[in-house]
């Protein structure tokens, strides 16, 4: 090929690239825009009359101090989370030699914080990931203009001009929620050991209190996981065509019914946590009697 020809060919090129480039950046430039505008254009600060702030602000002191006495708890509340047969779900499994009582020992005595560390990371990141509370906290702390936080409700003003949702780092992380469930089935396992453990004593198989407390939890949590939406992704949600697997249709239909309760199985469980570990401290400072029913 002729020099000039080549020279010709070469800044064809370039200026291809350019407008490439150019369309990039213009349509991430419109992409923000069409967001922004998708989203309600309210002019006053809300539409609404009723008292829409009521859930979301009931739902702030609910989070707030579930998460307060649960940390405290975990973190701080090293004794006492051990009843026999009783042990704190927060505590669950006790991983440390340093645990009173551990349900397996890996970690040595090298380890000097509270052993509730080893575990709690994983319920806390599985709620965090929750479709559930992921609607229910942007809403709720969307009464504070934190960036990609709100609406509060329908009908009220976006605290922040700008949304991309959970298109972006790090709301992008939100979307691993499915491994947490995955990591979460074996911590069931554990809590289903401790609940049956709730039933046996040093004279036999009985029920306490604390049995039906134990109870309550595993009953509330196995709600929460089943009804989870990764959960019925697992059982079913992956089919294109049920009629070749009638039983995991049935599964995927029955998951889906607890599904539509998913926000009542995720507030009672992480309610019932903290009561339960509240019992078996007050049962091991001795202030109240765990009453043998028969
Ligand atoms: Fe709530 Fe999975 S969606 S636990």
């Amino acid at each position: 090929m002729p020099a000039h020809d080549s020279a010709k060919c070469d800044n064809r090129h370039t200026l291809i690239i350019a407008v490439c480039i150019l369309l990039v950046m213009l349509t991430e430039e419109r992409r923000g825009e069409i967001q922004a505008r998708a989203r309600a254009a309210i002019g006053g600060r809300t539409l609404r009359r009723d008292a829409w702030w009521g859930y979301p602000l009931w739902i702030v002191f609910f989070l707030t101090v579930t998460i307060a006495y649960s940390t405290w708890a975990g973190v701080l509340g090293t004794h006492g989370y051990f009843a026999k047969p009783y042990i704190s779900p927060i505590f669950s499994p006790c991983l440390a030699t340093s645990c009173s009582e551990s349900t397996i020992r890996i970690v040595g005595k090298w380890f000097p914080l509270s052993p509730a560390l080893l575990v709690m990371w994983l319920p806390i990141l599985f709620r965090l990931t929750c479709y559930y509370y992921r609607k229910a906290y942007y809403r709720a702390f969307g009464l504070l203009p934190l960036p990609n936080f709100g609406p509060p409700a329908c009908a009220v003003r976006e605290p922040m001009p700008r949304y991309s949702g959970e298109t972006k780092f790090p709301f992008l992380l939100q979307n691993i929620h499915r491994y947490f469930f995955y990591l979460m089935i074996g911590n069931m396992v554990f809590l289903t050991w401790d609940t049956v453990k709730a039933f046996h004593f040093d004279d036999g198989w009985h029920v306490n209190t604390g049995s039906l407390v134990f109870l309550v939890m595993i009953a509330t949590m196995s709600l929460y996981m089943l009804s989870c939406h990764s959960c019925r992704h697992l059982v079913g949600g992956r089919r294109d065509l049920f009629s070749r697997s009638p039983l995991q249709y049935r599964l995927w239909k029955g998951v889906s019914r607890l599904n539509l309760n998913h926000g009542i199985f995720a507030l009672l469980s992480l309610f019932w946590i903290p009561v339960t570990d509240l019992f078996v401290r007050l049962v091991a400072a001795g202030v109240i009697s765990d009453i043998r029913l028969f």
